[in-house]
């Protein structure tokens, strides 16, 4: 079902795929912990990051090394032929044989499709500017289920809705399992027609607001986003709407006892530190969620067929 395709929106994964995947990251966790494996032993997985990145990064690395397997780092886009004018169409030919897969994380939309059109092997889509993020969808899928409850669901996305691409392919997904959706942001960043269309097409309840109080009360799972500073083409744009949101224990206590916290992380000041130490935060276990889930992918897509 999945070898040898590519991973690029969380439009082409069907819930019950979803659920497999899943299934799949919770029965390899011991492996994630370091139990030693050989499931990937003589494969190679290409890291090509033309963005910043700490955890998608090295949680694919930690995945593919814990399966047995070997990575190949482009670097910095100023180290290799990039910087001598070499097209991405041109790059992926070549990395396409010298990998089995390979994950791509580049500041264009459209940029995975676009590599995915050049590449002999399957593409894993770490983010496309402010396109889509899925294999992050995943994890935050796994922790929810986790954490939480991905039945009978209702969440808050709370933060920069236009530019995050995490929230965008999020969303669509949890419109899969009949979540309520609340989405919280400033005015200027709200979520975009497009996704918002894609939810109400699939009966999605979703409830707009600025005023994260108002939903506080009743929700299950608050997702909090950083601003995206680098999408905005003003800076002093940025500036205007980059405190929106500050959340902390006391406001907290508005909240059901069993709500969890999550962040696809980096956090700027969105969460004041002091909230890590609550029952509530469950934003480190989220990024220790993504070596699980990732290895669940690569070896779908990778893996012998008797493994
Ligand atoms: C996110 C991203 O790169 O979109 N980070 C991540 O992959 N965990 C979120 C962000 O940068 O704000």
């Amino acid at each position: 079902m999945f070898k040898k395709r590519h991973v690029l929106t969380m439009r082409e994964f069907s819930r019950d795929e979803i659920d497999s995947v899943i299934e799949l990251a919770s029965s390899l966790e011991p492996y994630a912990r370091g139990k030693k494996s050989s499931m990937l032993e003589g494969k190679i997985l290409a890291l090509l990051f033309f963005e910043p990145s700490t955890r998608t990064r090295m949680s694919f690395e930690t995945a593919m090394k814990r399966l047995g397997g070997s990575t190949i780092n482009l670097g910095s886009a100023e180290a290799s032929s990039v910087a001598k004018g070499e097209s991405l169409a041109d790059t992926i030919r070549v990395i396409g044989g010298y990998a089995d897969a390979i994950v791509i994380r580049h500041p264009k939309e459209g940029s995975a499709r676009l590599a995915s059109e050049f590449s002999p092997v399957p593409v894993l889509n770490a983010g496309d500017g402010a396109g889509h993020h899925p294999t992050q969808t995943l994890l935050d899928l796994y922790t929810i289920k986790k954490e939480s409850n991905l039945d009978d669901l209702s969440i808050a996305l709370v933060g920069d809705l236009k530019y995050g691409r995490t929230v965008h392919s999020l969303a669509y997904a949890l419109s899969l399992y009949g979540a309520d959706i609340s989405l919280v942001s400033p005015p200027a960043l709200r979520m975009p027609e497009a996704i918002k269309a894609d939810l109400s097409s699939k009966g999605t309840h979703v409830y707009e607001t600025s005023d994260l109080t108002e939903v506080i009360e009743q929700i299950d799972v608050l997702y909090m986003t950083r601003i995206q500073r680098e999408r905005f083409p003003d800076p002093l744009e940025y500036q205007k709407v980059a405190r929106s949101y500050r959340l902390t224990p006391e406001f907290l206590a508005e909240a059901k006892k069993t709500l969890i916290v999550m962040h696809p992380l980096p956090r700027v000041d969105e969460i004041t530190p002091a909230v890590d130490s609550t029952p509530n935060a469950r934003y480190f276990h989220q990024s220790f969620y993504g070596v699980p889930i990732r290895m669940a992918l690569l070896k779908l897509l990778m893996g012998g067929d008797n493994d």
